[in-house]
């Protein structure tokens, strides 16, 4: 069959293509890859997820958290990202000339997501079309692009999500929602919404998931005007032709996350573009990773495989002898309280005896056996002065996606680690009063 093509659309008072740049945090995108794509017409999308602001120069800003409390830190954060998001808006504005649509996307789970958002689209009146937000279960986002006036664009992975967001609010504020994104959990990049009702190795069907969603907005009284915004490994338009002016789906749009990352515009480093160019069939894991508790997909890097191999040399354990608890570990903990389960004790002695020696607390109540060297690095990462910022994410919400120790850009990371100190204090953390609540992130380079 031939291709059938796509017809422009009315979106943000003018006619643009129904093609959108996927949000992407950690300074996968930015104004020249937004603005590059709505001057072509479509609908590039500024991340407002620790964007950069630049100096006088012109030279990107460096976020760094030197303030004393948590509660500075936080402000801090948040001035940067208020900041970041709305220089890139207005740069991105520009470069548009007038042609397609500039959107904004925030992670709903990040700290201070409102607050953020509300600044920004403050700043930048009358310049941003509309706000693309996933990541949890963002209700307020109606009431607030109803404030603005501008369009909003929940982004769900399945009908049931949206049904529930509807319900609960979209339903209010009808004639703003322009469209529902499908961020198909299997096959998009980034974080990806599985319930526990989805098993992250049986990919579905894309069809029948976004076929439910437009029955579901049928029933629910949705307009037909409102397009589904399909997203999630779209690369070439002619593998979608089925899904174009088909009366099941109703209106639809395509969104590319990973493909635009190979752009000229795009802001990733040229090596990250080479790799991607590269990748065979199962180079790409689905991982639990993510501080945010979601799934993300990323490249099997060298940092992921150390995080793998991290993960399955890690074992539960208590504080007292309990349950099935009931070896106390006497090596990689320096004579502390750690109480395991007999098969972990011979695992843990296995572990040692390869140069694993160190053992390091995690907040899900596990430890995990590195080598010194890996202890040592994950040390450093974790200094006070990379971690200031994102303890303060955390303060204020979950973590989300952020730039890494190295200042690799990054999607997501592995939880913090608590070392076995000889004083008992959390390594390198002064204020962190030893606690293993947090989770922060250490390195882990997507996509
Ligand atoms: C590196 C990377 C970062 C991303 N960051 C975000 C993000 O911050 N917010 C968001 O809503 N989606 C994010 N996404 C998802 C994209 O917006 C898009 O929906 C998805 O990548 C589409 O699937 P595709 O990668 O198969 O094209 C990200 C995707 C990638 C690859």
């Amino acid at each position: 069959m031939a291709f059938k093509g796509l017809e422009p659309i009315q979106y943000g008072g003018r006619e643009v293509w129904p093609l959108v740049e996927g949000g992407k945090g950690v300074s996968a995108t930015n104004h020249l890859s937004s603005g590059a794509w709505a001057a072509a017409g479509g609908i590039g999308t500024v991340s407002a997820v620790n964007a950069d602001s630049y100096d006088a120069e012109g030279k990107i800003v460096p976020q760094v958290y030197d303030q004393l409390t948590r509660k500075e830190r936080h402000e801090q954060l948040m001035r940067y990202a208020i900041d970041g998001a709305t220089e890139q808006v207005k740069r991105a504005h520009d470069i548009a000339g007038g042609k397609g649509a500039i959107n904004i996307n925030v992670l709903w789970e990040m700290g201070g997501a409102q607050q953020i958002l509300e600044a920004v689209l403050e700043n930048t009146r009358g310049l941003v079309a509309g706000v693309t937000c996933g990541a949890g279960m963002p209700y307020k986002l109606a009431e607030i692009a109803a404030r603005y006036n501008v369009s909003y664009l929940p982004i769900v992975s399945s009908a049931r999500a949206f049904r529930a967001l509807w319900k609960r609010s979209y339903s209010k504020v009808p004639e703003l929602m322009a469209a529902v994104v499908y961020e198909d959990p299997w096959l998009a990049g980034g974080h990806n919404g599985l319930s526990n009702a989805e098993d992250p190795t049986k990919p579905e069907d894309p069809y029948p998931r976004v076929k439910a969603l437009r029955e579901t907005m049928r029933n629910e009284g949705v307009s037909e005007d409102t397009a589904i915004v399909m997203a999630g490994g779209v690369w070439f338009l002619r593998e979608w032709n089925d899904w174009i002016d088909n009366p099941e789906l109703g209106r639809i749009m395509f969104q590319f996350g990973t493909r635009p990352l190979l752009t000229q515009e795009s802001p990733i480093p040229q090596e990250w573009k080479d790799r991607l160019r590269t990748l065979d069939e199962g180079d790409v894991l689905l991982h639990k990773f993510s501080p945010t508790g979601f799934y993300s997909s990323a490249v099997k890097n060298d940092f992921l495989w150390d995080l793998i191999h991290r993960s399955e040399r890690q074992i539960p354990y208590s504080k007292v002898e309990a349950g099935e608890h009931t070896k106390q570990l006497d090596i990689g903990v320096r004579g502390k309280n750690f109480w395991v389960a007999p098969k972990d004790y011979d695992r843990a002695r296995a572990w040692f005896a390869e140069g694993q020696t160190e053992a390091l607390k995690t907040p899900d109540d596990t430890i995990v056996f590195v080598t010194p060297e890996s202890r040592d690095t994950i040390r450093k990462d974790q200094k006070p002065e990379d971690l200031a910022g994102h303890r303060s994410w955390r303060a204020c919400g979950r973590q989300s996606d952020v730039r890494g120790p190295r200042g690799v850009p990054l999607q997501a990371g592995p939880v913090l680690f608590e070392q076995f100190h000889p004083h008992g204090e959390a390594a390198g953390r002064p204020d962190s009063g030893g606690g293993l609540s947090e989770r922060v992130s250490a390195t882990t380079a997507s996509p």
